[in-house]
């Protein structure tokens, strides 16, 4: 949207307080303007004591939905919980569910001890009142426009980064740090640290580091005091992320990883997983959206192996999708998330007329690789057929590496097929795509990881 920030009018609230402290003036503001609520505003502090979750997430809310249905413009209601708001639960469908508790009473109740043992069954405080404000909105919220968003972030660290916020600042960090980088592989002579930091590219850098050091450093404090809010509890302690494998065995072992290594396997794992999954889901789309035909294939697929269930889709499931598994496929061919690889040359090679002397640094690009025409007739054409087995046979096995190859190839890549088949069928059970722009339309952005240069819009069309 052109001049966001400018159509931004900022007010003061607290959701500490009883009515949240608005302004008369504020909440006249938004009765006579309001159209659309997204109603975000919460504590994910997991420790905080009941009475004070209860205070910010369930009268917070119940604050903002009694001012809502006095806004005489409101067409829509969109409260943000969390997927982890029922998470003792197996499968968590698009429902309300039912607690044994008064909602109503919650305040009072919160220093009783019936209401902890009842709440014991959630892992934190968070999730607890997170569900109690569903029932809330289910009880008053009857005959209003609402909607409940209930939005899953459990990543390789095992808790919620906040990637999915507009500003965040890591990822920013990120994206402008190996940029420079990426820029600096180019740029030999500054390959010498002391010249390199004496610019004013070196510079920003460092202090770039030093944003990305503090959030991974905060992940794992973070993790650290979450792991021993939860020690007793076995349900939350079941499901385990990438960072919570580490922690467990450096209990284990009498030789563990010091904070420094850990930070390390931090990094290393933000910067590997994140861009690369979510740049592979976005071209998909984008390529699904400007090949309907394709797309059409792909719903019938869809359609055999779900038919009407709500159920999610399991590994297995996702294992019978050989259309989906195509269409990524040809996806990281056309748009490999990670555009290039270098090795070091361990012996003389020659290539052609060329001889590449051992110790070298040579790059190489999934992107000319993936589009040579002697493996890839046509090679810009999206054709997820290309990955039929009888296609695929004879095919030299390195016409195509989207993953690398050999022993320093990413370890990622079965859990990254497994995050972007979920989303994609997710997405795709319920809505057919088309995109806005052509690829010819889109500039991609290269640097370590390959994405589109700008924003990628998509019309959403409900399949019922
Ligand atoms: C579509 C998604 C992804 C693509 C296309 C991708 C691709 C790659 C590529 C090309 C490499 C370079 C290997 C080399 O230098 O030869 C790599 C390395 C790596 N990837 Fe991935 N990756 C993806 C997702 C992930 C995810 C989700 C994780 C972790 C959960 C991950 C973890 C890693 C790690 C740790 C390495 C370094 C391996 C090593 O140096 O031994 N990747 N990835």
């Amino acid at each position: 949207m052109p001049e966001l920030r400018k159509k931004i009018v900022p007010l003061r609230a607290d959701l500490n307080i009883d009515g949240l402290e608005m302004s008369e003036n504020d909440k006249t503001l938004l009765i006579y303007n309001a159209t659309i609520i997204f109603h975000v505003a919460a504590s994910v502090q997991f420790n905080l004591k009941l009475e004070a979750a209860t205070m910010i997430n369930v009268n917070g809310t119940r604050f903002i939905l009694y001012l809502a249905k006095r806004m005489q413009k409101l067409q829509s209601f969109i409260h943000v919980s969390t997927m982890y708001s029922n998470c003792y639960e197996r499968h968590i469908e698009e429902r309300f569910y039912t607690y044994p508790i008064d909602y109503k009473n919650l305040t009072n109740l919160s220093r009783n001890t019936e209401i902890l043992k009842i709440s014991s069954q959630w892992p934190n405080t968070y999730v607890f009142t997170k569900a109690i404000a569903e029932i809330l909105l289910e009880n008053e919220g009857q005959g209003f426009p609402l909607g409940i968003f209930r939005p899953s972030i459990n990543t390789a660290m095992g808790m919620d980064l906040r990637f999915q916020e507009v500003e965040n600042e890591f990822e920013s960090a990120m994206h402008r740090g190996l940029q420079l980088l990426f820029e600096r592989l180019f740029q030999p002579w500054f390959w010498i640290d002391w010249l390199y930091y004496l610019t004013s590219s070196g510079r920003e850098y460092k202090s770039l580091i030093n944003i990305f050091h503090k959030f991974s450093n905060e992940i794992i404090l973070k993790k650290k005091a979450l792991r021993q809010s939860q020690s007793n509890h076995i349900t939350a302690r079941k499901k385990k992320g990438f960072l919570d494998l580490l922690l467990d065995e450096n209990e284990k072992t009498d030789n563990p990883l010091s904070d420094d290594q850990l930070q390390a396997q931090v990094h290393t794992f933000l910067l590997a997983s994140q861009d690369t999954t979510a740049a592979a889901i976005i071209w998909t789309l984008f390529l699904l959206g400007n090949n309907l035909e394709h797309q059409e294939k792909l719903h019938e697929e869809l359609e055999k192996h779900f038919q009407d269930s709500e159920t999610l889709a399991d590994g297995t499931k996702l294992s019978q999708l050989k259309y989906l598994d195509r269409v990524i496929k040809e996806t990281l061919r056309l748009y490999p998330s990670v555009p290039v690889i270098s090795r070091t040359l361990t012996e003389n090679v020659k290539i052609g007329d060329y001889m590449l002397p051992q110790n070298i640094e040579v790059v190489l690009s999934l992107i000319v690789i993936h589009r040579n025409p002697e493996f890839w007739p046509d090679p810009t054409k999206f054709d997820p057929d290309r990955f039929l087995p009888e296609n695929t046979k004879a095919r030299n096995q390195y016409a195509y590496i989207p993953f690398s190859a050999g022993p320093r190839n990413c370890i990622g890549q079965k859990f990254a097929l497994l995050v972007i088949k979920t989303l994609l069928t997710a997405i795709l059970r319920k809505w057919r795509v088309k995109s806005v722009k052509t690829p010819d339309m889109i500039h991609p952005h290269i640097s370590f990881t390959y994405r589109p240069g700008e924003e990628v819009f998509l019309y959403f069309i409900p399949k019922k």
